[in-house]
């Protein structure tokens, strides 16, 4: 007969690395970082694109699972979303990674991983929410920009905010080359986060 010590089963902190899903749209660069941060803490269980894209692409290249759960002009959105929990939860993730993913995630996804899904966003949030945040920060004239790791909420990038990096708007900068100096503190931040104890409340010194 097995002896079994409940009160230790119940305070021993679960230390098996979580399973996070990230979901891309595009170039990939945070998922390769994000798959390049994996280890103990935590593993890529899946990847889910809304699109055939590079993110796709390397995810499959790498033998990752991936999943691409597309959107067709005109169709049904609450539906599609159901389509993509659905997609999400079959690999039963601890966590939800939108690393520049593109489309807005509605309440049919959103319900189901309530507190438990992040995103990354290419400015200080509360400035600049939506899709061109970096072109819009540079219309506006800021001298410093950066990156925001935020819980996703049914709002555009309202969540609330995980971590933070500033990165300075340099004279002359493009969209590209301001955006890029952007990913690379994005990329970094991402994994310190994803590494974190508690990545949905992450103590992050420096
Ligand atoms: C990242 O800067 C990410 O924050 C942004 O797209 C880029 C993806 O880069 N996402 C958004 O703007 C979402 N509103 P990647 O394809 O190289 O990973």
């Amino acid at each position: 007969m097995w002896a079994v010590n409940t009160t230790e089963l119940a305070t021993t902190p679960d230390t098996r690395a979580r399973t996070i899903v990230v979901l891309a749209s595009g170039q990939g660069s945070l998922l390769k970082a994000i798959a390049a941060g994996a280890g103990d803490s935590y593993t890529v269980g899946a990847v889910v694109c809304d699109r055939h894209c590079p993110a796709a692409d390397w995810a499959a290249g790498q033998g990752l699972p991936c999943f691409v759960v597309g959107l067709a002009p005109g169709a049904d959105r609450a539906e599609w979303n159901r389509r993509l929990a659905e997609t999400v939860a079959a690999v039963e993730p601890d966590l939800v990674v939108s690393a520049g993913f593109m489309k807005i995630l509605g309440p049919e996804f959103i319900d189901r991983f309530h507190g438990s899904i992040l995103n990354t966003h290419p400015a200080l949030l509360p400035s600049f929410p939506g899709a061109h945040a970096v072109a819009d920060a540079l219309a506006y004239g800021v001298t410093v920009t950066g990156c925001t790791v935020h819980e996703i909420d049914e709002g555009v990038d309202t969540g609330r905010i995980v971590a933070q990096v500033a990165v300075p708007v340099l004279p002359g900068d493009s969209q590209e080359v301001l955006h890029e100096r952007i990913k690379v503190e994005e990329r970094a931040l991402i994994v310190t986060v994803l590494q974190a104890a508690d990545p949905m409340h992450p103590t992050i010194t420096g």
